[in-house]
């Protein structure tokens, strides 16, 4: 399963749920500045099922994307000094992804302290992530 075009369906998936975990990443933080500006009881319980239920699918969708990453290197024998920073940054999207889930738990506990400022900026770091991590890949710098 090393032929050229395995490679490429297998890059084509990697893509694809890279794709959706990010959007994902973009939207949950989204919840969480709509959740922090929120004082109506109804109103946040409706905003922590939506966060729990992202959460949980974005979970699924980040294992894929990191199922796919990981067949393309060690399937494909692919390395490089760019790869070794691109997991490093991958690392700290995984981070960022399981203090989401410890976000959500503490709006849905009502133990939130943070302000939606915060969380706009909270909201950026995925992003930025995602810029340094994209480029690593298709520039391969070194
Ligand atoms: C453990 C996680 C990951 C691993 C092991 C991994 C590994 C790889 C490898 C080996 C390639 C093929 C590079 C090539 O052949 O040129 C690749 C492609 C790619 N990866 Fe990842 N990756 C991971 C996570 C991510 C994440 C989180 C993103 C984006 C936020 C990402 C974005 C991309 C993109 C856009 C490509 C296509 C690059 C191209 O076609 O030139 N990857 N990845």
């Amino acid at each position: 399963m090393s032929s050229p075009i395995a490679y490429l369906w297998v890059k084509a998936f990697h893509i694809i749920f890279v794709m959706s975990w990010m959007a994902g990443l973009f939207y949950l933080p989204r919840l969480f500045v709509n959740h922090a500006m929120e004082s109506n009881p109804a109103a946040q319980e409706r905003l922590a099922l939506m966060e729990r239920k992202l959460f949980r699918f974005t979970t699924g969708l980040a294992h894929l994307a990191i199922i796919f990453g990981l067949w393309l290197m060690l399937g494909f024998h692919i390395g490089g000094g760019w790869l070794h920073a691109k997991l490093a940054l991958v690392v700290a999207l995984i981070v960022y992804h399981v203090w989401c889930g410890r976000v959500m738990r503490d709006f849905a506990a009502g133990r939130n302290k943070r302000s939606h400022v915060w969380y706009r900026w909270f909201n950026e770091i995925p992003a930025l992530l995602m810029f340094a991590i994209v480029i690593l890949v298709v520039v391969k710098p070194f």
